[in-house]
C-alpha cells in the first residue's frame, strides 16, 4: 500500500513542531514531509523524537522561492499539504512588515501554485488537500461583546494579520476559480510547550524566572481567547479527516482571559511552584507603552467545528497552563539555546522602546 504523503511546512516552528511530535509517530502509514525555512522562530531540537523515524524527512527551503516548492513538488508529490509556516509575531510585524509579506503572501501563493501545477491535472482531485492553517486575527477587534463565527467580515488590524488575511483569500480564490481542494481553519491564540519566548506566556515565564520586567503593553485590559496547542493540532487532524473543502473552520478553547489576569495567574503559579509569595513576581509587573493598532479581544465561536466535526478542546486552562510552566522549568536547556544573541537582539528593538529592559 502507498503511504499518503504528507508536505507539513513550517514544522520545525511552535504549533508545527507540536504536531508532527503527536501525529509522525502515530501514523507509521504516512509519510511527512516537513518543509521549513529555519527562520528565528524554528528549533529542530523541538523534533528530535521524531527526526529519526522512517516515515520523517524535513528539507530546508523558503517557501518565498517558487523554485524550491517546484523541486519539491516534483520530487515528493504530496497528497495533503499542512500549512503552518509564516512569519507569526505582530510585534515582529510592526517594526519590519517586508518578510510578512514575502513568507506569508509570496509563500503561500507560491504553494498554492505549486499544488495547481501538480494536482489540478489529474482528473481525480479527490485525494488531495491543502489544509491553510490561519489566524482568528483576520477578523479584527471584538468589542466587550459577541464572537467570531466563520462569517465574520475579515477586518485586520496589523501587517501580520493583513497578510495572513491575504493568504486566506489567496487559498479560497484558488477553491472557487480551480476547483483546489482547501479548507481554512481560524485559530485563537496557542500556548504550551516549544513556543519561542517572544509570545506573552513564555515571555512573562522565563522574565519572571530570571527576575526580568514583566512588560504589560497598556493596561493589560486586552482579552485572548487561549487553547493549548495540542488541542489545535488534534483539531486540524479531525478537519483533515473529516472537514468538507471549501469550508472554513474556527478553532478556540472557550477560555477568555485579560492580559493582567493572565499575567498574574502566572505569577501565582510561578510562586507556587518555586516556594515564593506570589508578589515576589507580581512586582515584577511594567506597564509599558501600547501596541499599535493593538486589537481589545478575540473569542471564537466553535460551535460549528463541535457539531459538524465533532471536535471540542481536551485540556483545562489552568492546567494546560501549569503543563506549560512545568515545561518551562524542566527544558532549561532548550531555553538556553532558544535565548541565544539573536533573540537579545530582539528583546532590546522591541522592549528598550517602551522602557522595559534590564
Ligand atoms: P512560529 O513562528 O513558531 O513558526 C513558524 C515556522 O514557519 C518556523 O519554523 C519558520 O521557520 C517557518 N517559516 C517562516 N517563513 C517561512 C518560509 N518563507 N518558508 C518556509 N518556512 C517558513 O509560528 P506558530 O506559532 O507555530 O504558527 C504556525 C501557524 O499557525 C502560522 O501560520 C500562524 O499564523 C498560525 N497560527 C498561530 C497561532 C498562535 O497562537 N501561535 C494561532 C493561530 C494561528
Ligand atoms: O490570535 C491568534 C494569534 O495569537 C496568532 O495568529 C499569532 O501568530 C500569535 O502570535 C498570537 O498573537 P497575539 O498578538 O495575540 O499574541 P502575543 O503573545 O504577542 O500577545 C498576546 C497579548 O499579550 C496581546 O494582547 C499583546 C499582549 N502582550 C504581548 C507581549 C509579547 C503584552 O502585554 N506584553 C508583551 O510583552
Amino acid at each position: 500500500m502507498n503511504k499518503l504523503k504528507i508536505l507539513v511546512t513550517g514544522g520545525a516552528g511552535f504549533i508545527g513542531s507540536n504536531f508532527l511530535n503527536l501525529f509522525v509517530p502515530s501514523s507509521p502509514d504516512h509519510y511527512f514531509i516537513n518543509l521549513d525555512k529555519l527562520t528565528y522562530a524554528a528549533n529542530l531540537l523541538n523534533l528530535e523524537q521524531v527526526s529519526s523515524l522512517s516515515n520523517y524527512t524535513f528539507l530546508q527551503a523558503d517557501l518565498a522561492d517558487y523554485q524550491s516548492v517546484e523541486h519539491i513538488f516534483s520530487k515528493y508529490e504530496p497528497d495533503l499539504v499542512i500549512h503552518f509556516a509564516a512569519e507569526s509575531h505582530v510585534d515582529r510585524s510592526i517594526l519590519g512588515p517586508a518578510d510578512f509579506i514575502y513568507s506569508n503572501i509570496i509563500g503561500t501563493f507560491n504553494l498554492l501554485e505549486g499544488c495547481r501545477k501538480h494536482w489540478m491535472t489529474e482528473e481525480n482531485t479527490n485525494q488531495k488537500l491543502f489544509l491553510h492553517v490561519s489566524t482568528d486575527e483576520v477578523y479584527g477587534s471584538l468589542g466587550e461583546e459577541g464572537l467570531f463565527t466563520e462569517e465574520t467580515a475579515y477586518d485586520p488590524s496589523s501587517p501580520y494579520s493583513a497578510s495572513k488575511a491575504a493568504s486566506d483569500h489567496l487559498v479560497r480564490a484558488y477553491h472557487r476559480t480551480y476547483g483546489l481542494p482547501a479548507i481554512i481553519t481560524n485559530c485563537s491564540n496557542n500556548y504550551g510547550p516549544y513556543q519561542f519566548p517572544e509570545k506573552l506566556i513564555p515571555l512573562m515565564i522565563l522574565n519572571a524566572l530570571a527576575e526580568k520586567p514583566l512588560p504589560v503593553y497598556g493596561k493589560g485590559e486586552n482579552i485572548r481567547d487561549w487553547l493549548y496547542v495540542e488541542d489545535h493540532c488534534c483539531a486540524i487532524w479531525t478537519v483533515i479527516g473529516k472537514g468538507k473543502p471549501g469550508e472554513t473552520y474556527n478553532i478556540g478553547g472557550n477560555s477568555e482571559l485579560k492580559n493582567l489576569n493572565l499575567v498574574h495567574l502566572l505569577c501565582e503559579n510561578l510562586a507556587e511552584e518555586n516556594g515564593k509569595n506570589p508578589d515576589h513576581y507580581r512586582k515584577l509587573i511594567e506597564f509599558v507603552p501600547d501596541r499599535p493598532g493593538h486589537d481589545l479581544r478575540y473569542a471564537i465561536d466553535n460551535s460549528k467545528i463541535k457539531r459538524e466535526l465533532g471536535w471540542q478542546p481536551q485540556e483545562d486552562f489552568s492546567k494546560g497552563l501549569r503543563k506549560t510552566i512545568r515545561w518551562y522549568l524542566d527544558n532549561p536547556d532548550w531555553v538556553e539555546i532558544v535565548q541565544s544573541g539573536a533573540y537579545k537582539k530582539w528583546i532590546d528593538e522591541n522592549y528598550s522602546k517602551r522602557g522595559a529592559v534590564k
